[in-house]
């Protein structure tokens, strides 16, 4: 796992933005993992003003998003499969149609998120995962408890998420759902290349305890401390409880450049 701290959120967008613009350069019809939520923002804007400028192609890629709420009708614009559509995916070449998310108004769920494991794996694995973090150190929406080796499932929303998440239902807590379907943590540590990114200092524990705690269901993102292969994106509020801040800061001030994350 690598740490890198940045400056601010425009540092790591650019960051995470090279990761993709590089992966989609030497593999045009890469596999894209999307995550929803404020953090990845800057890093669709940043490949969105880079697709402008004509210096990225999404038109021979494929994206698959990390989790859904259940229940929320088709049409309503916090469906995570909107989100991003207004966030990435409908400001790029990338046909809607090569953009999916579990299917949070099947009536059949275990066979909707059977479906959605196969039709990653029918797309070849995701190979960049962009994630988020959770206060309470869930990655997608798989909360404290969750089975390291879980697949994509429905899982209950901890009352922490709902209330993280209400100020996109209009800061009302009853309006957000319940429950969602989520890719696993299994799911998301069979991607090739997991990209974290994480800004504020609400973050900082659940950074700390995914990079520096004990693996531990607990605290799901440090699951990935498994992964071979983790770039940990964070601003200077969300490394201020790391303790290895500054081997963190040295490691990557001495990076040859050839190295890349
Ligand atoms: C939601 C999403 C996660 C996201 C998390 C953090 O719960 N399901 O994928 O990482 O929010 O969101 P934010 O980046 O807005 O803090």
């Amino acid at each position: 796992m690598e740490i890198v701290i940045l400056p601010d959120a425009e540092a790591i967008g650019r960051l995470a933005a090279d990761q993709i613009c590089a992966l989609l350069d030497r593999k045009p019809d890469a596999v894209l993992g999307l995550a929803t939520g404020s953090s990845p923002l800057p890093t669709y804007d940043e490949l969105v003003r880079r697709h402008d400028a004509g210096q990225v192609s999404f038109a021979g890629a494929r994206a698959f998003t990390l989790d859904e709420y259940v229940g929320l009708a088709a049409d309503h614009p916090e469906r995570y499969l909107h989100v991003i559509e207004r966030e990435l995916t409908g400001r790029v070449d990338l046909d809607p149609s090569r953009v999916a998310g579990p299917d949070g108004l099947a009536a059949d769920v275990p066979a909707a998120c059977a479906a959605y494991e196969q039709a990653i794996a029918d797309a070849g694995g995701v190979d960049l995962q962009i994630l988020g973090i959770g206060t309470d150190g869930h990655i997608g929406f798989n909360e404290p408890g969750s089975s390291l080796a879980s697949r994509t499932r429905i899982k209950t929303l901890t009352r922490q998420t709902r209330l993280d998440n209400a100020r996109f239902f209009g800061d009302d807590l009853e309006a957000v759902p319940t429950h969602c379907l989520t890719q696993g943590l299994a799911t998301i540590m069979s991607a090739r290349h997991v990209v974290l990114v994480a800004t504020g200092q609400g973050k900082a524990q659940a950074v700390h305890q995914l990079a520096e705690g004990a693996v531990s269901a607990m605290w799901p993102a440090s699951v990935l401390q498994h992964h071979p292969h983790v770039s940990v994106l964070v601003d200077e509020a969300a490394a201020s409880r790391l303790q290895l801040a500054g081997y963190y800061r040295e490691t990557y001030l001495a990076k040859p450049s050839w190295q890349g994350l």
